[in-house]
């Protein structure tokens, strides 16, 4: 049995879900669902970041504990991967007692090793990445992802040995042991390692309580990325449990480490193609297989933005078109990997014309007009081997919006045989068989292999085109 091992990034809970990690958490529940049905063992893991100042600001901000802060918004991401049917495995929080025991007794191990020293920290911090900033990161003096003046710091700090890792890191991208997809993302980041490499990097603060002592020094807290890093393996389990560097319970819990596939936007690739990887290889672990990295949403050409108050949550859009629809919005809105432009204008024209024009009315108007002819079929789920071939290529590439183009052009094409043939005016009933039939087969195709973007519809159809008397069922998509 393969296996497959997937992740999210653990969102922040400064912030309420949007479409943002909506986009991310469905393509990998996408994935996680293909590969089930494909019969791998599969684990998914999404969760919440926690701790950090950027945190601790929001909640001191709200006159609350940062505890209860984040015990809300992590909720409230729980409870939006719920109501868009993601099926986890498990949902990781970083302030989870035993993953704060598992990074310290993982830090110790680096430390230990000598991998971590005291330094000093003197420059730029971006609240908003929680990252140390360089002046050429900057534009105009501000972040350029979150437009504010990063605070300038000087203090001594655990400091991680990053730079004794570039080479390794460097040939490992280059011959691909550490997938970057797409291709143009492992070029960027190739080039960032030639051009500009690895520096030390501050694994510790002084003067932020929210987050994880460093077991040797109380007086510091875990640098929130070094934190959250090791979710990907706590959130297996994992208890940071060392035995000369190799991992107690390596059979069982740890049985599905690597992860096969890793999926991000672009925001957050350079730090999981540097500290991360380099943090594994100072445990003395096997890298992630595959960074996937798609594209940014921006709202009618904007970024999105409170101030500007343009933010979807996938609340919104579960309440406008239900899960299913939304679940398709989404992951045909972009070719996966690049930036897409989205609104609700663009989200009505596509569910009016894909799902309730398309899927819905042809499903209705095929399932209608058997039933009117009281005619019996027998239909498999899986009679197109061209289009199954077709439909595993894109997904096995990441092209999410390419599979479900392949089984739309498959509905359309049953839409044109139905205009053309006219099987209504026809009173030979034979002849109606011959038309209908091949069209109800491609319907029940493309519904199972719908079944992982869209798992209550396409399981509708196919039972509803399994029948060996199909009648017209209720109405998938009522038009907006
Ligand atoms: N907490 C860190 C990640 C730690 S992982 C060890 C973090 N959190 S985040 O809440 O800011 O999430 C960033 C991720 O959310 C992006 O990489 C992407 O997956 C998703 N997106 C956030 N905004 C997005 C868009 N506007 N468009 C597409 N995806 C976006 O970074």
């Amino acid at each position: 049995m393969k296996k497959f091992y997937i992740t999210t990034p653990v969102y922040y809970v400064n912030d309420v879900p949007h479409i943002g990690h909506t986009y991310t958490t469905v393509a990998a529940d996408v994935l996680a669902r293909w590969h089930r049905l494909a019969g791998d063992k599969v684990f998914f893991l999404t969760g919440a970041d926690e701790h950090g100042a950027k945190i601790e600001e929001k909640a001191r901000d709200m006159k609350i504990e940062p505890e209860e802060y984040a015990d809300e918004i992590s909720g409230k991401f729980r409870q939006a991967w719920q109501g868009l049917n993601i099926s986890f495995d498990n949902f990781i929080r970083t302030t989870d007692e035993k993953h704060m025991a598992a990074v310290q007794k993982a830090l110790q191990f680096m430390y230990d090793k000598g991998d971590i020293y005291l330094g000093k920290y003197e420059g730029l911090y971006c609240r908003g990445c929680e990252q140390y900033k360089s002046e050429r990161d900057l534009v105009n003096g501000l972040c350029p992802d979150h437009k504010i003046a990063p605070e300038k710091m000087s203090e001594e700090c655990w400091t991680f040995k990053l730079s004794k890792y570039q080479d390794e890191l460097l040939a490992l991208f280059k011959k691909d042991k550490l997938k970057i997809l797409p291709a143009e993302r492992k070029n960027e980041i190739i080039s960032f390692y030639e051009k500009e490499g690895l520096e030390d990097v501050s694994f510790s603060r002084k003067n932020i309580a929210w987050g994880i002592p460093i077991p040797w020094d109380k007086s510091h807290t875990v640098y929130v990325w070094a934190d959250a890093f090791l979710n990907y393996l706590t959130g297996l389990g994992w208890s940071g449990e060392f035995n000369k560097s190799k991992i107690e319970n390596l059979k069982s819990k740890m049985s599905m480490w690597p992860p096969t596939a890793q999926l991000m936007s672009k925001d957050i690739l350079r730090v999981h193609t540097t500290i991360w990887p380099a943090m594994l290889l100072s445990l003395g672990l096997a890298l992630p297989e595959t960074i996937f990295v798609h594209g940014f949403f921006q709202i009618n050409g904007q970024k999105m933005s409170k101030s500007l108050g343009n933010v979807i949550s996938p609340d919104e859009l579960v309440n406008k078109y239900g899960v299913d629809a939304t679940r398709y919005l989404i992951m045909s809105a972009a070719a996966f990997g690049h930036d897409g432009d989205i609104s609700f204008e663009k989200f009505d024209a596509k569910y009016n014309a894909d799902l309730a024009n398309g899927l819905g009315n042809l499903t209705s108007r095929v399932s209608n007009l058997i039933e009117k002819n009281e005619l019996e079929l027998k239909l498999k789920p899986d009679q197109d081997k061209k289009l199954i071939r077709e439909f595993i290529k894109s997904m096995r590439d990441f092209k999410f919006d390419e599979a479900l183009k392949l089984l739309w052009s498959v509905l359309r094409r049953g839409d044109e045989t139905l205009s053309e043939k006219k099987p209504w005016q026809i009173t030979d009933k034979k002849k109606i068989k011959n038309i209908l039939e091949p069209i109800a087969q491609d319907i029940l195709n493309a519904a199972n292999l719908l079944k992982p973007f869209m798992p209550t519809v396409a399981e509708k159809v196919i039972k509803q085109f399994s029948d060996k008397r199909i009648k017209k069922g209720e109405s998938l998509f009522p038009r907006i």
